[in-house]
């Protein structure tokens, strides 16, 4: 999703502005802009495509700031295009704006009839009208934001400059958010405490509602009602060290090799190693709901469906997983003693966000797995459960997703112990199992090479087919996933016992399937899903373990990932799937970081 920073410094901006577009381009973007005050006037340097296109504008027109807005786009209204590309102008306004503002062409129509004249195929140009009329009609810049906030429907986040006022940059949230970065001598607003984070670690996060006005002493925070308030300034850890990416390629690379310790970070916050304990953060009765509503999407959907596996295989309690985009506006029927669990990286995401919104206004209660933990779903869930993954750059999920994977996992134990499924004895194996994941998933990593080898024969695919079985079917489908997101080559995942009900039809010399099987009690089903390809001439890719691998037929290609209990197999076999997906978009000269058409964060529907 789009990225904002605005600065009021001391020093010329056109370089740290450039600086955070490039930290904010893991959100996606396809096209990118700056804006600052140079003599008294705002300029504006606009670019369609890559933030290095923006560099040689800038370099050819160079911006001579110490104030400005810059602005990373993914295109909603209007294709993306440097006419197009934030910030937009209206008279003496400029605003950068993530979000989509739903009643803009009402508004457009509006402010046509009034004789103003619009530049570009953006939502975001009537807000710019909005404020500058405001100002033509003698108003303050704030209250001028204030007013022309008021007549927005939709989600933002702004970054604004005023001409005329030089030492003034206005931000405001709704529905996406912001936060305020206190520096010395030097005021940041951005997108996240990423964009802010190697000017300042002093963070204020705004409340839904809020806009501020920043300069170069003060923050002036001011919430939806106009009321002037004060937001509590943080010390963020997101320093610049933890978005860099070291000596990998790619932060895909690099995420999907952070796995061992994201795994383990985010365990030590459900399990005690020495009491063989697992617990939700804070305590929670799992006795006391009847069931689970899991929402979410993406690779978060995925993780959920493993979470069913888990939970009700292990705890007994029923859970039910829904992408949040359908759930939302289905009326789903929910019993009140439903405990409505988000999950989500960003925490942001508009749908997931939505759905868990709505389950709270029916009086369900709520959690939220979230990786953000100072996201919108962080703070409005009743419980937050965090996966401490660290900062995920690369637009395709991976070290949040076992992140994810692995609070089921601890969560499904803790269920089974509450509600007397297992009892101390059982309950200190199961923890001892999935204290052994990041060792595993550090060895998993080592499948390297033998994956390397197939995925040729993938990267030449036009379509391939994943199989599993249990809690590998949804694994499959994330293996599926990740193949289209960073290679664009079509692939689907299927439950193996299903292909025969129409997926075989598919099946032929030109189409791989990849088949995700452990050496578990579904092994002997899934050798015959195998011999089935086979018979059809269908080339497979055999992810499994060393026994597995013992049993396969000769003509399988195999990758031969370390033997786990069933309990963390989903972990240590999401590693060999997303490693193939990343060799395969190498091997295609993909934009591997940010593929084409993604977002990092959907905070628009
Ligand atoms: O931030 P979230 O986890 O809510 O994002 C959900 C999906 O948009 C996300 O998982 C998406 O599917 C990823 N690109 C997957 O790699």
């Amino acid at each position: 999703m789009c990225g904002i920073i605005g600065i009021v410094g001391v020093e010329p901006v056109s370089g740290r502005l450039i600086e955070t577009l490039r930290r904010l381009e893991y959100r996606g973007y396809d096209s990118a802009g700056v804006a600052g005050v140079v003599g008294g006037h705002v300029e504006r340097r606009r670019a369609k495509g890559k933030i290095r296109e923006l560099e040689a504008a800038l370099a050819a027109q160079p911006l001579d700031a110490t104030v400005g807005i810059g602005h990373t786009r993914w295109a909603t209204h209007g294709a993306p295009s440097a006419g197009n590309a934030h910030p937009q102008t209206a008279g003496r306004v400029s605003v950068a704006h993530n979000g989509i503002i739903e009643n803009f062409a009402a508004l457009k129509a509006e402010l046509q009839g009034r004789g103003r004249v619009f530049q570009s195929d953006t939502d975001t140009e009537v807000v710019a009208h909005l404020i500058d009329e405001g100002l033509a009609a003698g108003q303050e810049p704030m209250a001028a934001l204030k007013a022309a906030l008021d007549r927005l429907t939709g989600a933002y986040a702004l970054a604004v400059l005023v001409e005329g006022h030089d030492d003034l940059v206005m931000g405001a949230r709704r529905g996406s958010p912001l936060v305020v970065g206190y520096g010395e001598g030097e005021m940041f607003i951005g997108s996240d405490a990423l964009a802010v984070g190697p000017f300042t670690k002093r963070i204020a996060y705004l409340e839904e509602g809020d806009h501020v006005a920043i300069d170069h002493g003060e923050a002036r925070i001011f919430d939806a009602a106009g009321a002037r308030v004060e937001r509590p300034i943080q010390l963020v850890a997101a320093s610049a060290a933890l978005v860099e990416k070291g000596n990998y390629r790619h932060f895909m690379e690099k995420e999907i090799h952070d796995q061992p310790d994201a795994c383990q970070h985010t365990l030590a916050s459900y399990v005690d190693p020495i009491a063989g304990r697992a617990e939700a953060p804070g305590g929670f009765d799992f006795q006391a709901v009847d069931r689970l509503q899991i929402l979410a999407c993406g690779t978060a959907y995925y993780a959920g469906l493993i979470g069913k596996y888990l939970i009700e295989s292990l705890a007994g309690l029923p859970v039910d997983v829904e992408v949040a985009s359908e759930f939302r506006y289905r009326e789903a029927a929910v019993s009140p003693d439903t405990l409505a669990v988000a999950i989500s990286q960003s925490g942001e995401t508009a749908d997931t966000l939505a759905a868990l919104r709505w389950c709270k206004e029916r009086g369900l209660a709520t959690a939220a797995v979230v990786n953000a933990h100072e996201s919108s779903m962080a703070r409005e869930a009743g419980v937050l459960w965090p996966t401490n993954a660290g900062p995920e750059i690369c637009v395709l999920s991976t070290k949040a997703f076992t992140a994810q994977v692995s609070v089921l996992t601890a969560l499904a134990i803790a269920a089974a112990r509450q509600r007397g499924r297992i009892d101390e004895a059982e309950e200190r194996r199961r923890v001892a199992i999935l204290l052994e994941a990041p060792r595993l998933l550090a060895q998993a990593l080592a499948v390297e090479d033998q994956v390397r080898a197939v995925s040729h024969l993938v990267a030449r695919a036009r379509d391939v087919l994943y199989l599993g079985r249990g809690a590998m079917f949804p694994l499959a489908m994330e293996g599926a996933l990740k193949l289209k997101e960073v290679s664009y080559i079509h692939a689907e995942g299927y439950a193996a016992g299903e292909m025969k009900h129409g997926p075989i039809a598919l099946i032929d010399e030109a189409t791989p399937v990849v088949v995700v099987a452990p050496s578990d009690a579904l092994f002997e089903k899934t050798l015959s899903n195998i011999s089935e390809v086979m018979a059809r001439e269908g080339p497979v890719i055999l992810i499994t373990d060393e026994a597995g691998a013992a049993r396969a037929p000769p003509e399988a290609k195999l990758v031969v990932a370390p033997a786990c209990d069933p309990l963390i197999a989903p972990l240590v076999f999401a590693v060999p799937l997303q490693l193939l997906a990343y060799q395969v978009g190498v091997f295609k000269g993909a934009d591997v970081d940010q593929p084409r058409n993604l977002a990092k964060s959907v905070t628009v529907e």
